[in-house]
Formats: C-alpha cells, sequence, structure tokens
C-alpha cells in the first residue's frame, strides 16, 4: 500500500510537498509511477542545485574581469605554430597509444538538438554530402580509418573504445542506428552506449514542476553529466577493465571532429597532462564562444556573456585578442583524472541555468504548454572540471580543419547544415591539393567528400591524386565502399572515383 502522507513526510523539508497534490485521483499505478519518478531524484541534492543556482547568478561581473589571465604560453600549444616534426613527434605517441590499446573517445549525444530542429539525434543528421553519409558514421569510419593508421605505423594492432553518452530520448535510437548500419564495420564490443542522467526542471520560486499528475519534468542534465554517468552507469569500470588509459571527449555536432586525435592525445601526453582542452582562436571579439584562461590559478572556460565588453576587446602586442582560446567542446581526459572527478568532484559542478517554457500541470490538473518561460532547466558543463585539473594543457587548431559544428537550421545561415557541408568540400579540397591533385575550377561550391576510410587528415591521397585535374564534383571511395547515389561513376586508378552526378 502507498502511503502519501509518508511521501508527503520526505518532501516537504524540501518544500517539495506539492508534488503529491493530485494523490488522491490516482490510479494505484499512476501512484507507483509518481513514487517511482519521485525516488529516482535525490529531492536534498536537487534542491541545495536550485538554491545554488540563485547565488551563480549573483556573482559580480566585473570581478570576473579583473581576476581573468590568458593560459600561458608555455602550457599554449598550437597545431599552426609548431613545426612538422614536432606535430610527427606527437602523433607518433598518440598512434602508439592507439595501437596499445589505451585510447577511448568519449562521444557527447545527449543533446536534445532544439536549435536543429530534428526529432532524432542529432547523430544520425545527415548534412547532404554526397554519399549522405550520418555524423555517426563519419565519426566511425574516422575509429575505423584511425586503427589502420596506428597498425600501419607501430605494426601492431589496437582497437579505440567507443563510448557514446546518450540521453533518455537519444539512447533507443542511438542503439537501433548502430545495430541497422552494423556499427559501420566496428566490432559492436568497442561500442559502449550508456545514458545520462536527469534533472527536475524548477519553477522560478524553486518548486519541482509537474509534467503531469504522476510524473515530474525533467530534462537531461547536460553535457557535463558526463563525469555522474561515467560512474554510475559503470563506464570507469569498463574502461579500467580494457586497460584504457586517455580519453578523447567530444561533441556529435563537429562535422570536422578528428576523432581520437593522435596530435592532441600525444601532445596532451608528452606535456604530462590530466585535463586538456582543444580550443580555436576567437578572432572577432563579439563571437559568443567562451574562451579558456585562468582565473585565481586555476583554468576554466568563461562565457562571453560573463565578461565585460572591454574584456572581450582586450588585445596584445601583436594585435591578436588577449582572450582568445575559443573553447570547442573538445578535451582530453587521464581516465584517472576522471575517477577523480566522477567520485571527489562531480556534485560541486557549477549548476548553468536556461530559463524555458516548461510545459506543467495547473491547479485543477490540466496540462498547460506555456508561451513564455515559466521556469529553469539546470545543467551541467563538461569543461566545469578544468578547475580540478592539477596538469592542464590547452592545444590549438586551425578552426577550418577541425571545427564546423550542425547548430542551428539552414535558414539561420550560421553553424548549420550547409556550412557544414561546405567547410567540409573546402578542407577535403585541400587535402586534394597538398597532395599533389590540380583543381583548376575556382568556384566556392566546389563538392569535394573523401571518405574517411581512405584519409582521416589528408594522407594516403599522393599516390592516386598526385598531378591529376580534379573537377568538382569529387567523392572519393574506399574499395568496397558503395555509393549511396546511383550517379555516374567514372573509375579512375584504384578503388579512387571520381563522381559526376549524385543524387
Ligand atoms: P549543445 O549545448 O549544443 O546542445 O550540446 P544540443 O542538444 O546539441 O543542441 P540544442 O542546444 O538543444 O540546440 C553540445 C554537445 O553536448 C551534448 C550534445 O549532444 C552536443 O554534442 N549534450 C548536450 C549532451 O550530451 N547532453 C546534454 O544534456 C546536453
Amino acid at each position: 500500500m502507498l502511503d502519501a502522507e509518508l511521501l508527503k513526510k520526505e518532501l516537504a523539508p524540501h518544500g517539495q510537498e506539492h508534488l503529491v497534490r493530485f494523490w488522491g485521483e490516482l490510479s494505484e499505478a499512476e501512484r507507483e509511477q509518481l513514487c517511482a519518478d519521485v525516488r529516482a531524484v535525490d529531492v536534498a541534492e536537487v534542491v541545495e542545485y536550485f538554491r545554488r543556482t540563485q547565488e551563480t547568478s549573483r556573482t559580480d561581473q566585473q570581478k570576473l574581469d579583473d581576476r581573468m589571465k590568458p593560459i600561458p604560453p608555455h602550457i599554449h600549444g598550437s597545431a599552426v605554430r609548431s613545426g612538422p616534426r614536432e606535430i610527427a613527434a606527437y602523433e607518433a605517441e598518440g598512434l602508439l597509444q592507439v595501437s596499445r590499446g589505451k585510447v577511448g573517445v568519449l562521444l557527447m549525444a545527449g543533446g536534445q538538438g532544439t536549435r536543429l530542429g530534428v526529432t532524432y539525434p542529432k547523430g544520425m543528421y545527415d548534412v547532404g554530402l554526397p554519399s549522405h553519409k550520418t555524423l555517426y558514421q563519419l565519426q566511425a569510419e574516422r575509429i575505423l580509418r584511425l586503427e589502420e593508421l596506428a597498425y600501419s605505423r607501430t605494426g601492431r594492432r589496437g582497437s579505440v573504445a567507443w563510448y557514446i553518452m546518450t540521453s533518455e530520448a537519444t539512447m533507443e535510437p542511438t542503439l537501433r542506428f548502430f545495430e541497422q548500419h552494423a556499427y559501420f564495420g566496428l566490432d559492436r564490443r568497442n561500442v559502449v552506449v550508456f545514458e545520462q542522467g536527469l534533472l527536475p526542471c524548477f519553477t522560478f520560486d524553486g518548486k519541482i514542476i509537474l509534467d503531469g499528475k504522476n510524473r515530474l519534468s525533467k530534462a537531461p542534465d547536460g553535457n557535463g553529466g558526463l563525469y555522474r554517468a561515467l560512474r554510475e552507469e559503470k563506464v570507469l569500470d569498463d574502461m579500467e577493465r580494457r586497460g584504457i588509459e586517455y580519453l578523447h571527449a567530444h561533441a556529435v555536432d563537429n562535422i570536422l571532429v578528428k576523432v581520437a586525435d593522435p596530435v592532441f592525445i600525444g601532445y596532451c601526453i608528452k606535456k604530462g597532462a590530466d585535463c586538456g582542452a582543444k580550443v580555436v582562436e576567437k578572432t572577432n571579439p563579439t563571437e559568443a564562444v567562451g574562451v579558456v584562461c585562468e582565473v585565481d590559478g586555476r583554468f576554466q572556460v568563461v562565457e562571453y556573456s560573463e565578461i565585460t565588453p572591454m574584456t572581450a576587446e582586450r588585445c596584445n602586442n601583436d594585435g591578436r585578442l588577449t582572450f582568445s582560446a575559443g573553447s570547442i567542446c573538445n578535451h582530453f581526459f587521464t581516465r584517472q583524472f576522471l575517477r577523480h572527478v566522477a567520485d571527489r568532484h562531480e556534485r560541486k559542478l557549477r549548476l548553468h541555468v536556461a530559463k524555458k517554457k516548461i510545459p506543467y500541470v495547473d491547479a485543477s490538473g490540466h496540462r498547460v504548454v506555456p508561451d513564455k518561460p515559466n521556469g529553469i532547466k539546470m545543467e551541467k558543463f563538461v569543461f566545469d572540471v578544468f578547475p580540478f585539473s592539477e596538469r592542464f594543457v590547452t592545444w590549438e587548431v586551425d578552426r577550418t580543419e577541425e571545427f564546423s559544428p550542425v547548430k542551428n537550421a539552414d535558414s539561420t545561415g550560421k553553424d548549420c547544415p550547409a556550412t557544414a557541408r561546405n567547410d567540409l568540400f573546402a578542407l577535403h579540397r585541400r587535402y586534394l591539393e597538398l597532395a599533389g591533385g590540380m583543381v583548376t575550377e575556382t568556384e566556392e561550391d566546389f563538392v569535394c567528400e573523401i571518405s574517411p576510410l581512405v584519409s582521416y587528415a589528408g594522407e594516403n591521397l599522393e599516390g592516386s591524386v598526385a598531378d591529376a585535374k580534379l573537377r568538382s564534383p569529387i567523392v572519393i571511395w574506399a574499395e568496397g565502399e558503395v555509393p549511396a547515389s546511383n550517379g555516374t561513376v567514372n573509375g579512375t586508378a584504384g578503388y579512387i572515383n571520381e563522381i559526376h552526378a549524385y543524387a
């Protein structure tokens, strides 16, 4: 027998007894659902979280500006400013660790993709490349190619474990998608899909919102929910069993992402880092991107909205922005660091607040979809663990080579499928030119796609395209890949094909 009084007693000290106000109208099954829903939440903890959000929003902006310092140069490496020998040494170290099976990837794929406006996981999104490969497929194939590269360089075959963090909404469709596509050729034992947690939504005055008479309103706990999920879903134990020491964590929506990037991983290892951030140079002071910087001797990401325009515009003698290390949700962690954070610091992570229109049941029991924000969602951010790092480093990369996220619908013209597609075409065209291919056309919409199974980052192309005249559209497939289109395929040397028409 379920007892409303008991539940009320548990909730009352936290000011949440309103959650049982429809008890009298619920069937036995619905009461059970409500109890389960409430008990899945640590009410004391989340109410404390809400209290903390009220403090955070009162932080003194000016004070933060005064305390910020740029990243010291000795821990701020750069792919752009390092010589080829240095880069090669980092890459060799990264590939060695891949071949030893010490590298894992943490893919953050639990977001709701509201700005893009899709009802399925963003990883399943097809930006409209000639191959129609989805973001998940591109990333899977980069892992496959990297394993091959590591093998050819070291003579040792290691695999990369791929940990995919999903959420309540993205878990099932993601699993189904991978099943349907036979894990894109990966060994399914090396793909671990797990689910992040949820946090209740609150009204502005601190009451948990009821989404139904027997159901709390909850939302994913942000990409910083990673750390709790790593512990609770036993992912850290899995890493330990497999002997994985180094993790590359990144967002699902960056079409150019170098998955398990051996250069970045090698750099972080050689620097003895426990935590690292890949960054791109912020060149425009008003770009709404967080910057990595030092505050009171620790590192953190400071959001554009947290600093004054004067600080954002500050420049060095060479004219570059002082705070230019733009965070791109792309990080390195040692397993040990992740364990430390998950066990010791996870509850202390900062909470970020988003005011949202959150459906609720009104006093008469009707579900209302509000037309203006009526409450908050709380999220943890993946980068908020930087202050816990004892050896933190940053690695700056060229944006055109590594960062083009799919955030918005095409109508915005920014960080959308069209820009992602074009950025990939431009990069792949550059790869072909560097390999000796001659592109005679100058048009901007030059279509050029290279299968990740052929080349991870521009390697392996010389033999096929050197001195060849190339014209758009070009699609380079690996041997055995079946073109998604039924366009005319003009076979050229070996497995390289030039496709002149595609669906
Ligand atoms: P974003 O903050 O861009 O969110 O996530 P989103 O869900 O992709 O898009 P919007 O804001 O709803 O439009 C950056 C990365 O963090 C992941 C996302 O999947 C993306 O890879 N993420 C975000 C999670 O894994 N879990 C979350 O709770 C939130």
